[in-house]
């Protein structure tokens, strides 16, 4: 048994996307824990309904971004994961999280990494005009947004679509596009 763990601050989408495919797909992994750092996410009750287990590190209550990333190396260390996925995770790990699980931490960025780094990145592509734009998975390094790629997926931006459509697209792909990835990483080619 493989084992992983979440780290989602808002929607949780692909988090759900996640559980729901490795489940259909029976993959031998535990998903450990939803970790979050927002009690108004709504991974919790994603979380709740689909009965996976999480923990809330409340960032608000902790007196400094040290003490809340001390509580987090904590947990994470507890957990022993195999692959530590960001599924929309809005805060930076520390240096020292990301050496200790070196290869073992993945996010997804909605656009085709290296354009358009950091927030809001449908959007930027967007009213950029491009033609194209995309999904990226890739390992986390102490940059932001800036770790070895693993797979995109490319998607067209239609003729007069709106932004919202884009969106719902982007996602629809990053629901398929992120457990592939993952499964392919935990268990190669099998
Ligand atoms: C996704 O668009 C992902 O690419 C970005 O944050 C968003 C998270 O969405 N990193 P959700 O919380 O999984 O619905």
């Amino acid at each position: 048994m493989k084992r992983i763990v979440i780290l989602a601050s808002g929607n949780g989408s692909n988090f759900e996307a996640i559980v729901k495919t490795a489940r259909k797909e029976k993959w031998p992994v535990e998903i450990v824990s939803m970790i979050t750092d927002n009690p108004h996410a709504y991974a919790i009750k994603r979380a709740k309904r689909l009965g996976i287990p999480y923990k809330l590190l409340n960032y608000r209550e902790f007196d400094s971004k040290d003490s809340y990333n001390k509580e987090l190396f904590k947990l994470l260390k507890e957990f022993s994961p195999d692959l530590i996925v960001l599924a929309g995770y809005m805060r930076i790990l520390p240096p020292h999280i990301i050496k200790a699980f070196r290869w073992r931490i993945v996010n997804i960025h909605p656009a085709l990494l290296p354009a358009f780094r950091g927030l809001h990145a449908i959007e930027r592509a967007y009213k950029a005009g491009c033609k194209v734009t995309g999904v990226t998975v890739h390992f986390v390094d102490e940059g932001v947004d800036t770790g070895p790629i693993i797979a995109q997926k490319c998607i067209e931006i239609r003729e007069g679509e709106s932004l919202e459509h884009l969106e719902r697209r982007i996602h629809r792909v990053e629901h398929k596009l992120y457990p592939t990835v993952i499964k392919k990483l935990l268990f190669g080619d099998e």
